[in-house]
């Protein structure tokens, strides 16, 4: 590929006099400087040196396509030029709602927004709304985006995690304000019993009990059939609602995580790859519940808006990328990711490292451990960990041109084969005999 001149480098000198630390969002920092993609097509990126890499984070698991994917170029280009943001609505929304309801169960009413983070937002405040309380109940460790209420305690360390029956609620954010804190009540993931005991402490005050199913920071393992049944019953018996936050796991199944369990959420936040490469979030649910947000009602109780909401490029890419992961598709990843799954342990076996691996879905993650990891606690990463993770995730990025999230995850294209999943493996067993013996001294 023909090159600018320019490095990595160079851009991120500019980047430093107007950014502040060189970036707009943390995520893509890494020392001594970011790189700057070029073009990027599929499953490969290129920079602008001109060096190719495998790309197996996928914008942190929104191109459920990779890049450049034509259906969605085609669909989006036709769109641009009719138009891109409006004070009107568009029709791009309401066939996205359309095909997202048919394909969810649990789906009856819709909004479109433009994050993760609002989907999440608004979805817990639609449960105060409808049940009359403020308090959100989330597990220990549980990234949902940015709001307040649904940060708390995504950083909790050994130092102020405080005890497993009553974990401590922090902040993440200096100067977060203590009511908002003390609006937040925080349980153990998976874990019935104290789960049950701490939620009943607060019960008349609970208006939704959060859920991730396959929680990234916690360790990406699923939640259990029998813990969420449980939080359903906690739920109906104490007029909360149970609300989930699928923003990264819709992608495990057709129709969500959430078809993997025999009771269902009452809202689902999502968004990510239902962008379909652009800038999403959506509430979905109940119809009842989401009557809040119906601007038809006598009174205005949830007044809801977003200037970009449902813009028909985001829902025109998202319903082409919906409509392309059908069924036979979302079977299809899975099943190359469980391959890659086995062949990382079988280098983890060969390289005869401590590590572990865990997952759902088109997704994995991998542990400085031998054992997987049940709880956030469990899968907390000491600073010698962390540093260990970050030279394997150097040496794949600087030395076997293959881009990894920074927590050791993947997250799954249906534009990778399993020609891209050997060079995967293959390079993780160079990384892990290299990281070996420091490995070693720390188990
Ligand atoms: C589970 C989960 N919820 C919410 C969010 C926030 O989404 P966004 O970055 O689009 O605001 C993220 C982002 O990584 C996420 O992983």
């Amino acid at each position: 590929m023909k090159t600018s001149g320019k490095t990595n480098k160079s851009v991120y000198d500019r980047a430093c006099n107007v950014l502040t630390g060189g970036v707009s969002r943390n995520t893509i920092f890494r020392e001594p400087h970011p790189y700057y993609v070029a073009t990027a097509k599929g499953s490969y990126i290129t920079d602008i040196e001109g060096v190719q890499r495998i790309d197996f984070a996928n914008n942190m698991a929104s191109l459920i396509h990779g890049h450049s994917h034509p259906a969605i170029i085609e669909a989006v280009t036709d769109q641009l030029q009719r138009g891109t943001a409006f004070t009107m609505g568009t029709e791009a929304e309401v066939n996205f709602a359309e095909l997202m309801i048919e394909r969810s169960g649990t789906f009856e009413r819709m909004r479109f927004v433009n994050s993760g983070t609002e989907a999440v937002m608004t979805m817990i405040k639609t449960s105060r709304v409808y049940t009359k309380k403020s308090k959100v109940a989330k597990a220990e460790g549980t990234y949902h985006g940015t709001y307040d209420y649904a940060e708390a305690s995504q950083t909790s360390n050994p130092d102020n995690w405080g005890d497993i029956d009553k974990p401590n609620v922090n902040q993440v954010v200096e100067g977060t304000p203590q009511g908002a804190l003390d609006d937040v009540v925080i349980f153990p993931f998976n874990d019935i019993e104290r789960t049950l005991k701490i939620l009943d402490q607060h019960a008349e005050e609970i208006a939704c009990v959060l859920i991730d199913p396959v929680p990234h920071r916690v360790g990406l393992f699923p939640a259990t059939n029998a813990f969420i049944e449980a939080i359903y019953n906690w739920t109906r018996k104490n007029n909360a609602l149970m609300v989930f936050d699928e923003v990264v796991t819709y992608r495990v199944n057709y129709g969500g995580k959430q078809d993997s369990f025999t009771v269902k959420p009452d809202l689902t936040a999502m968004g990510k790859m239902i962008g379909g490469g652009f800038p999403i979030g959506a509430l979905a649910g109940r119809s009842d519940i989401m009557e809040v947000l119906d601007p038809r009602g006598k009174i205005l109780r949830h007044p809801h808006s977003g200037t970009f909401s449902a813009n028909p490029i985001s829902t025109t890419a998202g319903r082409v990328a919906m409509e392309l992961f059908d069924e036979e598709a979302v079977l299809n990843l899975n099943a190359l990711t469980n391959t890659a799954i086995h062949q990382i342990e079988e280098a983890i076996k060969i390289a005869d490292v401590p590590m572990s691996i865990t997952g759902a879905g088109s997704m994995f993650r991998l542990h400085l451990q031998a054992s997987k990891p049940t709880c956030y606690r469990e899968a907390f990463q000491t600073k010698e960990k962390k540093d260990l993770t970050n030279e394997l995730l150097d040496y794949m990025f600087l030395e076997e041109n293959i881009i990894m999230i920074n927590t050791g995850a993947c997250m799954f294209a249906t534009s990778l084969t399993q020609k891209e999943v050997d060079r995967l493996s293959g390079a993780l067993l160079n990384g892990f005999k290299l990281i070996k013996p420091n490995l070693d001294k720390l188990s």
